[in-house]
């Protein structure tokens, strides 16, 4: 039976260490501010965007949360990204994704401060990821991926690791960060998509496992290899009339089987969602900090 990688835990393990860069920055009359606008009612968007809002409160960080209705036009939030770049006590803008089909959401991420942009999905973050530049900003996820592992000890330098998906979000970014020529990462790494042909042959060869492609349950026992780390970073709703909610969330690994053959994996919910929460803090920090020389 496999390890269970606790997210929530590790993501405590986060917040000390920015508890303490957080007081430090305000001993110094700066206090990270991040703003996170909604547009649309989407209900999985509005759970994010509240905890989100939530973990700013109870870290003591300034916190924006500008909700926008789902006739928004393209102009509309293009002014209000605007106003936040130029509003010295925000460091940080996210706009959730994905917005309503009316945005051009490659606009609205150019638009972007580069310094500001927190989810690192800026040209001019993507290309200091791809160059290894460590002044730029990454994409959340993908930097929570990466410290699960180092927190539970797992080598990535030399590992196999295959990533199933290709998004902006996760596949991309996530790729471009275990590749990169440093300790914590020096992977090699493997992209599989809906196109892929023999994908369960591929993902059978990696020794660690990323599944975002965001379909339930879709990494089945015959896609790991015995041994090998699993890490989901699915949030899939799935009706369910027993739950009080009237839907629970799966990852796209199927949990129960998977974990009889893998030596690691993450839980959804309570794996990979509580560190992407943390490391959009943390960037939250690191952008404050940046921006005033701290
Ligand atoms: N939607 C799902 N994940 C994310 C994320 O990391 N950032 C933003 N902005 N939207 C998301």
């Amino acid at each position: 039976m496999a390890k269970l990688i606790d997210g929530r835990a590790i993501a405590d393990k986060v917040y000390v260490d920015l508890r303490r860069d957080i007081a430090e920055a305000k001993s110094r009359g700066l206090t990270p501010g991040l703003a996170v606008i909604l547009v649309g009612d989407n209900p999985a968007s509005r759970a994010y965007v509240r905890s989100k809002d939530k973990m700013c409160r109870e870290l003591g960080l300034y916190s924006v949360k500008l909700e926008m209705p789902a006739s928004t036009t393209h102009s509309e939030l293009l002014a209000r990204v605007e106003e936040l770049n130029r509003d010295p006590a925000i460091h940080g803008i996210l706009v959730q994704s994905p917005p309503p089909k009316q945005i051009d959401e490659a606009a609205i991420v150019r638009s972007l401060d580069p310094r500001k942009d927190v989810d690192g999905f800026h040209p001019e973050n993507i290309a200091k990821l791809a160059l290894g530049d460590p002044t730029g900003l990454v994409p959340c996820t993908p930097l929570g991926v990466q410290r699960l592992l180092i927190e539970s000890k797992i080598d990535i330098s030399g590992a196999h690791v295959v990533i199933l998906g290709r998004s902006m979000i996760v596949g991309k970014p996530v790729a471009l960060l275990l590749m990169q020529k440093n300790k914590n990462a020096n992977a090699t790494i493997t992209v599989v998509h809906s196109r892929s042909r023999n994908l369960a042959e591929i993902t059978r060869s990696a020794d660690i496992l990323i599944a975002a492609m965001g379909q339930a349950n879709f990494v089945k026992v015959e896609h790991v290899r015995d041994g090998a780390v699993v890490v989901d970073v699915g949030i899939n709703r799935l009706e369910d009339a027993a739950s009080e909610r009237g839907y629970r969330l799966v990852g796209d690994v199927a949990f129960d089987e998977v974990a009889r053959k893998a030596s690691a994996i993450t839980p959804v919910p309570g794996g990979v969602g509580p560190m992407t929460i943390a490391m959009l803090m943390s960037n939250t920090v690191k952008a404050c900090r940046a921006v005033n020389s701290v």
